[in-house]
């Protein structure tokens, strides 16, 4: 199954995403965490991005398209992938379809992952995320680790987003409202999207989302 998983910052995608990739036993692929590795490693597209991460801005398309498309193509994504955080613009999801199309596949869905806008300020206030890999997610309150500041999955330590200031994360949700949002019109258009709640517990969101999906 190919999945997109669409919402704001701190909607819970990525944390979503663990959980529905480990189910359905295909790769999670997120573009924000395939970043801050490129970040770590310093290499020369890391450093071409962190800039635009730093300001909330979107990475140029011709930088993140070809990096999706390369990872997308590694043998473990053959049989299904769940995309976090791309397409990001229309100009990435026709990008995707094209690719896709000219391998013979398609999006099998979409979720649309709702939260109001002071939740999401909660989330991403209380996140924190490990040194040694991305998407291993806590929040202080809602997801805390076992112990404070370190990781329960790998023991790295645990940090807070460079991005992840008030400021930052303002212009975040507004590059998600005017250049984001529009992509879940276009796979409307499409019949592929589910919009769900992301209030509440992990679990719960997890098994909406789960509910959601088409049999396969
Ligand atoms: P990216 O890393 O994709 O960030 P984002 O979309 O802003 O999303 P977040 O990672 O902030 O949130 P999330 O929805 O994954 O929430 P999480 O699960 O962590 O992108 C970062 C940057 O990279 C972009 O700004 C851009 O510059 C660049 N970029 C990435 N992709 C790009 C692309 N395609 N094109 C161009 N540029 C791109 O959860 C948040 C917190 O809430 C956590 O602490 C978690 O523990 C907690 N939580 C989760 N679920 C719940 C729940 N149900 N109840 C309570 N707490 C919860
Ligand atoms: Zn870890």
């Amino acid at each position: 199954m190919r999945i997109v998983l669409v919402g704001p910052p701190g909607a819970g995608k990525g944390t979503q995403a663990a959980y529905l990739a480990k189910n359905l036993s295909i790769p999670h692929i997120s573009t924000g965490d395939l970043f801050r590795a490129n970040i770590s490693q310093g290499t020369e597209l890391g450093l071409r991005a962190k800039s635009y991460m730093d300001a909330g801005q979107l990475v140029p398309d011709e930088v993140t398209i070809g990096m999706a498309q390369d990872r997308m193509e590694q043998p473990d994504a053959t049989g299904g992938f769940l995309l976090d955080g791309f397409p990001r613009n229309v100009a990435q999801a026709e990008a995707l379809d094209e690719m896709l199309k000219d391998a013979g596949m398609k999006i099998d869905a979409v979720l649309d992952l709702e939260v109001p806008e002071d939740e999401v300020v909660k989330r991403i206030a209380g996140r924190r995320i490990c040194r040694n890999d991305s998407a291993h997610v806590f929040h202080v309150e809602y997801n805390a680790p076992k112990k404070a500041g370190v990781c329960d999955t790998c023991g790295g330590e645990l940090y807070q987003r460079d991005d992840d200031s008030e400021d930052t994360v303002r212009k975040r949700l507004e590059v998600y409202h005017t250049q984001t949002e529009p992509i879940i019109e276009y796979y409307q258009s499409q019949g592929l999207v589910t919009t769900i709640s992301a209030l509440g517990t992990v679990t719960e969101v997890t098994q909406r989302a789960m509910a959601a999906l088409p049999s396969e």
